[in-house]
C-alpha cells in the first residue's frame, strides 16, 4: 500500500508518453520505443519493466516490449478511454494528494493549497487542465451513463435537464436510448463549449439545448427530470443545499430529481466493494472540498430543500440512483 503511488506514477508516465500507442503495431525494443515516444531508452525501459512486473505490458524473450490486454487499455483509441483517467489522476490530482496531511490538519483542500484557487476556478483559468478533467470525467461516466439510459426514469418524460452535465456523456446515452426525449445541458461556460462539439458528433445537437450558467445562481426551468450526477459530491453541505434549492425553484410539482452518487454505508468494514467510495471520498476531500455521503445524509439535504427522498437504487456500475420528489 505504501508504494502504490510509485506504481501509479509509472503507469501515468507510460500513459502520458503514449507507450501503448507506440506498441500498437507490434513489439519494440527500448531504443525504438524511446525514439517513438520522445524519451530516454534506459529510463523508459526501467519504468515499463516495473509495469511488466504488475501485469501491464510484457517483455518478449529477446528483450522487446509488447502490449498485453491491460496495456492495450492505455491506447488512445481503446474503448472506455482508461488513458484519460490515468493521465488526469497522474497530474494535478497526484500533486494535490501530496497535500493530504495539510488538508487533514487545516481543512483546506490540498488542491487549493497547491494551486492557489478552488478546482473549478483553476479549470477556468487553465483550459488544458479543464480538458483533461473533462476527459477523465467522461471516461468515468460512460458505464453509469449506460445504466441510466436503461433505467425506467424517462418513459413518461419529455425534457431532461442535466445540471452540471459535463460534456454531455450521460445526456448522449440517455437521448440515444429515448428518441422522443429532448435534453438541456446546463454547465459552466468552458465545459458548455466542449459539450457543443461532443453532442454534434453524436448527432444530438438538434435534440439538446446547451445552457451556460451557474447552478448556485439558477437552474433552467421546464424539465420533467432533473439530473445531478456526480455534482453534489464536489461540494460541502451548504453549497449542496444551494444547488438543490435552485433545482427545486426551477422544478414544477410533477418534475422529479435524480441524483447519481456513491452511497456510503453507515458502518465501514474491509469489504473490497467499499474501496471505490472511500477513495472517491478522499478525492473530494483533497480536490474539491466536497464529500461522499450516506443515505441519511442525502435524505437530510433533500428534506432541507423542499424534497422528499423517494428511493435509492444501486446501479450495476457502482453508484446509486437517488430519486426525490418535490414535497
Ligand atoms: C464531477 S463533474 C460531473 C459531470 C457530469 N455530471 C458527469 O457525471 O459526467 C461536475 C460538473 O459540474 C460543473 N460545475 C461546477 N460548478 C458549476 C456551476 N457553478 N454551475 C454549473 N456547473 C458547474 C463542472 O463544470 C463539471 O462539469
Amino acid at each position: 500500500m505504501a508504494q502504490g503511488y510509485q506504481l501509479s506514477q509509472a503507469l501515468y508516465v507510460a500513459a502520458e508518453l503514449g507507450v501503448a500507442d507506440a506498441l500498437a503495431a507490434g513489439p519494440l525494443d527500448a531504443h525504438a520505443l524511446a525514439g517513438a515516444v520522445g524519451a530516454r531508452a534506459d529510463e523508459l525501459a526501467r519504468v515499463v519493466r516495473a509495469l511488466v512486473t504488475s501485469g501491464v505490458f510484457t517483455e518478449t524473450d529477446d528483450g522487446a516490449f509488447a502490449l498485453n490486454d491491460a496495456a492495450a487499455c492505455l491506447r488512445r483509441d481503446a474503448p472506455g478511454d482508461t488513458r484519460a483517467i490515468v493521465v488526469d489522476f497522474g497530474t494535478e490530482m497526484y500533486h494535490a494528494f501530496g497535500e493530504l496531511l495539510h488538508t487533514v490538519r487545516t481543512g483546506q483542500p490540498g488542491f487549493e493549497a497547491l494551486y492557489g484557487q478552488p478546482l473549478f476556478d483553476h479549470y477556468t483559468a487553465h483550459p488544458d487542465a479543464e480538458a483533461r478533467g473533462s476527459a477523465r470525467m467522461r471516461a468515468r461516466s460512460l458505464l453509469v451513463a449506460q445504466d441510466l439510459a436503461a433505467a425506467p426514469l424517462f418513459d413518461e418524460a419529455g425534457i431532461v435537464v442535466d445540471v452540471g452535465g459535463g460534456i454531455g456523456t450521460v445526456l448522449t446515452a440517455v437521448l440515444q436510448a429515448h428518441p422522443a426525449l429532448s435534453g438541456v445541458l446546463y454547465e459552466r461556460t468552458p465545459v458548455a463549449r466542449l459539450a457543443g462539439p461532443y453532442l454534434a458528433e453524436h448527432g444530438l445537437d438538434d435534440r439538446c439545448r446547451i445552457v451556460e450558467g451557474d447552478f448556485f445562481a439558477q437552474v433552467p426551468d421546464g424539465g420533467d427530470v432533473y439530473l445531478l450526477k456526480s455534482v453534489l459530491h464536489d461540494w460541502d453541505d451548504d453549497r449542496c443545499r444551494t444547488v438543490l434549492a435552485r433545482c427545486r425553484a426551477a422544478m414544477s410539482p410533477h418534475a422529479r430529481l435524480v441524483i447519481v452518487e456513491i452511497v456510503l454505508p453507515d458502518h465501514t468494514t474491509d469489504d473490497p466493494d467499499l474501496v471505490p467510495g472511500a477513495l472517491l471520498d478522499l478525492i473530494m476531500l483533497v480536490y474539491a472540498g466536497g464529500r461522499e455521503r450516506t443515505r441519511s445524509e442525502f435524505a437530510g439535504l433533500l428534506d432541507a430543500t423542499g424534497f422528499r427522498l423517494h428511493g435509492t437504487t444501486p446501479l450495476p456500475s457502482g453508484p446509486h440512483l437517488i430519486e426525490a420528489h418535490a414535497r
